[in-house]
Parts: structure tokens; C-alpha cells; sequence
């Protein structure tokens, strides 16, 4: 990518994603500083990775010079508490702080800042021990889900090569394709149902986030309520399918500004007519929460049919002004 583009200020990568796969930190971070150029993290899935070895490596131990950590995610802080840790030479300090003033409020609620720091306490005290405890408790609960019919848990698939360099084991990847329903399908069953809500859903997988508040408790009754999808799922209807698009599909090349597309002239049109045509919005299923489509990009036929037919799936697409993707803002030419 630097090669590509060898005036870009800095690299942004996003690490762990939510699938809890991780990327070689450490091997990017040293690609960037060869050119002098910080590496920014978006580590918002890891905020408990610093307090135990056994979890992938913390992007400020693999070298990065930014991350940004949403300690609501796999930490037990109050929604909205995210920090960023900064370390080297390459990033000012003062620059960094009068940026994220820009965006910040100036009313922060206390609550939050006490949550984050009595996590923060708890885990220097007892993170380890805990975390301890949480990834036993995952490890045999992975094997009880695997031993349902119809339910794999995936792992070795997601640390080959070409996949992913390290994994996090809390993050409980079910694949339920071969009970016939989709992703999407088994996530509204088990909030209906058993009112247990999956940390993610996608055309073929749900997550089962574990933390160290988890015990054996919170996993028999996860392992009751698959037990009881396993039954039911003969019962749904058969899924609307999904058109994945190629990764190279997603690349679209970006060719106009992100922010003349936005701020500029904008045109409603039907999806179908989209191809072709300039975005002049974000549109990002999520998971994985990475934009398929930013303003400015040249829209590709591929990535429409896929978020179409994603979205009639059931589909998560937070960010467009037409979540039903029936129109699509674009550039007007
Ligand atoms: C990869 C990733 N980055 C950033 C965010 C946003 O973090 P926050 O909710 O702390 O603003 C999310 C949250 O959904 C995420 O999944």
C-alpha cells in the first residue's frame, strides 16, 4: 500500500476486528516507520489485551504508535468509553489532543471516566487472573457448541495463512449454515426466543462475545438456547441469498475527493442506476463495520448487488440515508 500511495500521512489499520481476528502489528508497524510514516490502530476490540499473554499482542507492545480503545467493547466500561494511548516520535502530542478536541464534548460524563478507571484498577489488580478464568471457561464452551449438530465454531480457518496472524479466543465465531438459516435468521431467533443477544450476525455466522464478567452460568444457558436454534431451525424459512462480492470488488478506485463528494451536489438515484456513478455517502454493513462504499468512490455493480441482497438478508447498514438500499446518494455529474 505504500507503495501505492507513498504520500499517505499515516497507515490505519483495524485490529482486532470484531470477528476477533488480528492482524502482524508488529511487522506493519516496522513497514511504516521504515518511511518514517506512525501506524494508528483501531484497536476498539482490545481493550482487555494488554492484561493477559495469552491474547494477541496489545498494539502499543507490537509498536504502533496510535490506538484508539473502546473500553465498552471487550472491557466493562459505560458505552462511550473509548480512549487512545500515543507513544514515539512521529505523532505530536499537543496535535493529536487539540484534534480530538475538535470532536469531543465538553460536558464528559463522570460516570464514564469512573467506570474506566475502576476497570482500569481492576484489571492491574486482577485482570489476569480473571481473564484466566474467562478463556478456560471459553475453551470448554467452544467444544460444547462444536458438539451441536449443525454449529462449527471457527478457528483454525480464521489463523492460516492468508487469514488472520493471531486470534482472540473470546470472540466465539459460530458458522450456522449448514442448519440452513443465515446469520441474520439466528440472531433474531435467539433475541425473540431466549433473549440472548449475539455480539454479531452476517450472512452465515453469529458471535458469542465472552468476557471475564462470563461464567458457567452465562454459557450453559448460550449452550440451552443454540440447543433449542438447532431444533427450531427446520422450522425458517429458507434464507435470501446473499452476492458476495470478490475482495478486488471492494477496492473501488476513489475519484474525486471524499469531501467535494459529501459536501457537493447530490443526486438520489435507484440502486440499479447506481453503478457507475460517484458515491456521495458512507455505506458500511456491520459487521465488519468497514465502509464498502465511501464518498468518492466510483461505484462498482458488484458491491450494489451486494448490499441489495444483503439487505433484503436482514443486513445491518447503519450509516446510509436509505438503509433499505433502494436508492443511493451519488455525485451529481
Ligand atoms: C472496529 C471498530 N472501530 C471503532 C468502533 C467505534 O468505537 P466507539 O463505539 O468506541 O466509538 C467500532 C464500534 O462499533 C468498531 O467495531
Amino acid at each position: 500500500m505504500w507503495q501505492r500511495h507513498p504520500d499517505a500521512a499515516a497507515c490505519l489499520i483495524v485490529s482486532p476486528t470484531p470477528y476477533g481476528t488480528c492482524a502482524d502489528i508488529q511487522a506493519i508497524a516496522e513497514i511504516c516507520h521504515r518511511r518514517g510514516k506512525p501506524l494508528i490502530v483501531d484497536e476498539a476490540w482490545g481493550a482487555h489485551l494488554p492484561f493477559h499473554d495469552s491474547l494477541p499482542t496489545w498494539a502499543m507492545d507490537a509498536g504502533a504508535d496510535i490506538c484508539v480503545v473502546s473500553v465498552h467493547k471487550m472491557g466493562l466500561g459505560f458505552e462511550q468509553g473509548s480512549v487512545y494511548h500515543l507513544q514515539g516520535q512521529l505523532v505530536d502530542p499537543i496535535r493529536l489532543k487539540q484534534c480530538a478536541d475538535l470532536l469531543a464534548t465538553t460536558s464528559t460524563n463522570v460516570l464514564i471516566y469512573a467506570g474506566m478507571d475502576g476497570w482500569r484498577r481492576q484489571m492491574v489488580r486482577h485482570g489476569e487472573k480473571q481473564l484466566d478464568a474467562a478463556l478456560q471457561l471459553v475453551e470448554t464452551t467452544r467444544g460444547r457448541i462444536n458438539g451441536l449438530p449443525g454449529l462449527h465454531v471457527l478457528h483454525d480457518e480464521l489463523i492460516r495463512e492468508e487469514a488472520s496472524h493471531d486470534f482472540d479466543p473470546l470472540h466465539v465465531l459460530i458458522d450456522v449454515q449448514q442448519l440452513g438459516v443465515s446469520g441474520y435468521q439466528a440472531a433474531d431467533w435467539l433475541r425473540e426466543n431466549a433473549r440472548i443477544d449475539v455480539g454479531l450476525n452476517d450472512h452465515r455466522r453469529i458471535e458469542a462475545t465472552f468476557s471475564q464478567a462470563d461464567n458457567r452460568q452465562s454459557a450453559d444457558r448460550l449452550l440451552e438456547a443454540l440447543g433449542s436454534l438447532v431444533e427450531a431451525a427446520p422450522g425458517l424459512p429458507v434464507p435470501a441469498p446473499v452476492e458476495l462480492p470478490d475482495s478486488a470488488d471492494l477496492e473501488m478506485e476513489t475519484v474525486q475527493l471524499p469531501r467535494d463528494a459529501f459536501f457537493g451536489p447530490v443526486e438520489v438515484v435507484p440502486a440499479s442506476e447506481a453503478a457507475g456513478r460517484i458515491a456521495a455517502e458512507q455505506i458500511t454493513p456491520y459487521p465488519p463495520g468497514v465502509p464498502a462504499i465511501l464518498p468518492g468512490e466510483r461505484i462498482n455493480a458488484r458491491v450494489i448487488d451486494y448490499l441489495v441482497s444483503g439487505a433484503k438478508a436482514g443486513m445491518v447498514l447503519p450509516d446510509p440515508a436509505d438503509p433499505s438500499m433502494e436508492t443511493v446518494r451519488v455525485v451529481q455529474e
